[in-house]
């Protein structure tokens, strides 16, 4: 049995969905902050072998029953808070979230000797690139609290002897479930794909450029958009060949700038009508280019980006939003 933290959220349903398509059996952990039921319940229907656990992650004792009950091969820890605003407001909170959190689960796992996990951090340890595309050797400079929370707990895992550990850095990850299943929950959020989305569906007046003076051909901010789908292939192949990966960090991107522009247009060309903008100063903190090298994921798993190609993903996710205006219910 697999455990997978956070697999009520946006990234973990689908990388649940993935497993229970490859014949594990899944167990979610979840505090359901911002994970959802109704996407488990669906999966449900479909699939055999999953089963979900209310629990927080800065339980021990009831993650020690967890353990106990059940016999788990390994975790995939994507459990977190994410939101980076928030965490300049509250980095205490990000600390004892992302940090101390995950080091409680760690210390569990080798109290009851489960010796695997797949760890999901961020690109945004990288801080503002020096060169792009980013590969794994580009200096770390997190920016932020959830990126330093993040890069804690990266450090914290390098450190431990009794673990197999793989951590993948996930770039601007986007889309939804190709099946139509399931789909992104991530509606609060600030993301881009999020925000062209609302105004395709009329939830939102215009879309927002944050800056039109950045060092690129058009002015506008240059992203690397991945699939989900392709996280959670990731994942999948990491779990397999976790006996002899152990100890990597693993950039997962689609090794291609868009910009801000760019996304817009193949949105109205998905949404096909026209999305109004307003062109904002940019926000403190914001990177001018996100592009990652994806050759090490490439070359240890095998791994390609097939999916992550900004129409496919946005696509995706407006067929899904079509069915489900305002997300999940539960
Ligand atoms: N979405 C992205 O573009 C992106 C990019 C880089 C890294 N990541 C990482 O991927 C992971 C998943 O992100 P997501 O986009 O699916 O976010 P999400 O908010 O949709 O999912 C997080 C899940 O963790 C659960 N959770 C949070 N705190 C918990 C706690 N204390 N105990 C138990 N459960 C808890 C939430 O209820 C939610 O279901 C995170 O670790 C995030 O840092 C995401």
């Amino acid at each position: 049995m697999i455990l997978v933290t956070g697999g009520a959220g946006y990234i973990g349903s689908h990388v649940t969905k993935k497993l229970l398509d490859n014949n594990y059996e899944v167990l979610i952990l979840d505090n359901f902050s911002t994970g959802f039921v109704e996407p488990l319940e669906i999966l449900r229907q479909k699939y055999n072998g999953l089963s979900y656990i209310n629990c927080d992650l800065g339980d021990s004792e009831k993650l020690n029953e967890i353990f106990a009950k059940n016999i788990i091969e390994a975790v995939i820890h994507l459990a977190a808070k994410i939101d980076v605003a928030e965490s300049v407001l509250k980095p205490e909170l990000y600390h004892q979230e992302n940090y101390l959190n995950s080091v409680n689960l760690a210390e569990q796992m080798t109290l009851v000797g489960v010796n695997k996990i797949i760890f999901a951090s961020t690109a945004a340890v990288y801080g503002d690139p020096k060169y792009t595309p980013i590969d794994e050797n580009h200096p770390v400079n997190p920016l932020n609290p959830y990126a330093s929370t993040k890069f804690d707990f990266e450090k914290y895992l390098s450190k431990c002897q009794n673990l197999k550990y793989v951590i993948f850095r996930f770039f601007n990850v986007g889309g939804s479930d190709e099946g139509g299943l399931i789909g992104k929950s991530h509606l609060k959020s600030q993301d881009i794909l999020e925000n062209l989305i609302k105004v395709g569906l009329n939830q939102k007046e215009f879309f927002e450029i944050f800056g039109s003076d950045f060092d690129t051909a058009d002015g506008t901010a240059v992203r690397d958009l991945v699939h989900v789908e392709d996280i959670a292939e990731a994942i999948s192949s990491a779990l397999k060949k976790i006996d002899s990966i152990s100890g990597e960090t693993i950039n997962l991107g689609s090794e291609t700038g868009f910009s801000v522009k760019e996304i817009i247009s193949e949105a109205e060309k998905v949404i096909q009508s026209k999305i109004p903008t307003q062109m904002i100063a940019r926000r403190p903190g914001d990177l001018s280019v996100s592009v990652a090298s994806a050759e090490k994921a490439n070359r240890l798993l095998g791994w390609t980006h097939i999916n992550s190609e900004p129409g496919k993903i946005i696509r995706s996710d407006w067929q899904w939003r079509k069915t489900h205006p305002v997300g999940y219910k539960i």
